[in-house]
């Protein structure tokens, strides 16, 4: 008898996103002519910037040629990408991370969701709360945690982050072994300075710790204040992983690439106490489940960091943001407590009702779509999520809808 992985079955039925996406279709099924504007998952709508599509063309065109055709290619990715992630990410900004030390993927839910596997299944795990749901429900998967009780499930440390700390969850009060941080925040937009994160980064020092961080929306940081890289605080590469990703900086949710830094010196240790290279580990994992990113792909990323994709990325996040302000202005004018858009594309706004029915109340009465704050965790309840992807008249339009129901 093939038995089932009875971990599956502590989890909701279904993942966040795919239940809001049949909400809507249900809601639309039987309201066909309400126009419906998305602004609940964080999917860009710009289209891809003009180097990008330009390299991807020359790539393409390379690949129907016997000369320069291109198989399988490098394991961690190719190094003409490496490099320039390492120069213009880190180098530039006095960070030392070599290209060696960066491995290409095809996002960075994929990579935060696999990460884990590296570990025993019975280290201590923490994770902010709310959260993307990633990060919880693959080590719900992993077996590393009990049952789903009262919003959180069993020996899953949760880092409360609410309006009474800033969004900013304070240090574990016990021993935890990894760490997940996400900065730009998703959901709340929530930032960290430089001397909260160092002491992160002490903490992980103290106890032998790792964390994972996920700075997937750091293109958004306009403040000089905030680090975009946790590899900025001294010692982090002793016990942190970054996450990266092209989706939300350049338009890449639907062209799939992303980065991970996995520093030489990250380690994790043996039941005897023995440190393990993580980055011998994961390099690992990656060649034997994951053949990589496609050469065309892989060539448009690299066209975001010459002079002309950076002026576009540059133009996009700032349209994005112009949208966020909107979004911001107008919810907190009709008196709504309301943090994030201004180093992020999210929104999150204290609704102080259910955050199931607030979402049902805005698609009703508006045609709305938000993410609603209880599928992130225990702590979003009562709040929702607006994205600022979208177009400027589509969050125009949508502003005005909320204004007329509120
Ligand atoms: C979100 O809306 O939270 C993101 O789009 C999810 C993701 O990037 O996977």
């Amino acid at each position: 008898m093939i038995k089932v992985n009875e971990n599956f079955l502590k989890l909701k039925s279904s993942y966040l996103f795919s239940e809001i996406a049949k909400r809507v279709k249900k809601f639309q099924e039987q309201n066909p002519n309400v126009s419906i504007i998305k602004m609940g998952i964080g999917d860009v709508t710009l289209p891809l910037p003009p180097a990008c599509i330009k390299a991807m063309h020359c790539a393409i065109d390379e690949m129907a040629d016997t000369s320069t055709f291109k198989g399988y290619g490098p394991e961690q990715g190719y190094l003409f990408l490496r490099e320039k992630i390492a120069k213009f990410d880190f180098q530039k900004n006095n960070i030392d991370i070599e290209p060696d030390e960066i491995f290409i993927s095809d996002g960075a839910k994929c990579d935060t969701g696999n990460f884990q596997e590296l570990f025993s299944q019975t280290i201590k795990v923490a994770v902010p709360d709310p959260v993307y749901p990633v990060y919880v429900d693959t080590n719900v998967m992993a077996g590393r945690t009990g049952e789903f009780k009262n919003g959180q499930y069993k020996n899953l440390f949760y880092l409360s982050s609410t309006k009474q700390n800033n969004y900013l969850p304070d240090l574990p009060n016990q021993k935890v072994d990894l760490i997940y941080l996400c900065f730009p925040n998703n959901p709340t937009g929530a930032t960290i300075d430089r001397n909260t994160l160092q002491k992160w980064v002490d903490f992980a020092l103290e106890n032998k710790a790792l964390i994972l961080f996920d700075a997937a929306y750091e293109a958004f940081i306009q403040e000089p204040n905030i680090p975009h890289s946790i590899f900025e605080i001294p010692n982090a590469k002793k016990v942190a992983v970054e996450f990266r990703s092209f989706s939300k900086t350049a338009g890449f949710t639907g062209t799939r690439c992303a980065f991970t830094v996995v520093p030489k010196e990250c380690v994790a240790y043996t039941e005897n106490g023995k440190p393990v290279s993580l980055h011998s580990l994961w390099l690992r994992r990656q060649s034997t489940k994951f053949n990589g990113v496609s050469y065309p792909v892989q060539r448009a990323a690299e066209a975001v960091y010459s002079p002309e994709g950076k002026t576009e990325v540059k133009q996009n996040i700032t349209y994005y943001l112009n949208n966020a302000k909107l979004i911001k202005n107008t919810i907190q004018n009709l008196g709504f407590h309301c943090v994030g858009g201004e180093n992020s594309p999210y929104i999150w706004i204290e609704c102080k009702q259910n955050s199931w029915d607030f979402f049902d109340f805005l698609l009703e009465k508006a045609g709305i779509v938000c993410t609603p704050g209880e599928g992130f965790g225990k702590c979003g309840e009562g709040y929702i999520r607006l994205s600022a992807f979208n177009s400027k008249e589509n969050v125009e339009e949508a502003m005005q809808r909320i204004k007329n129901i509120l």
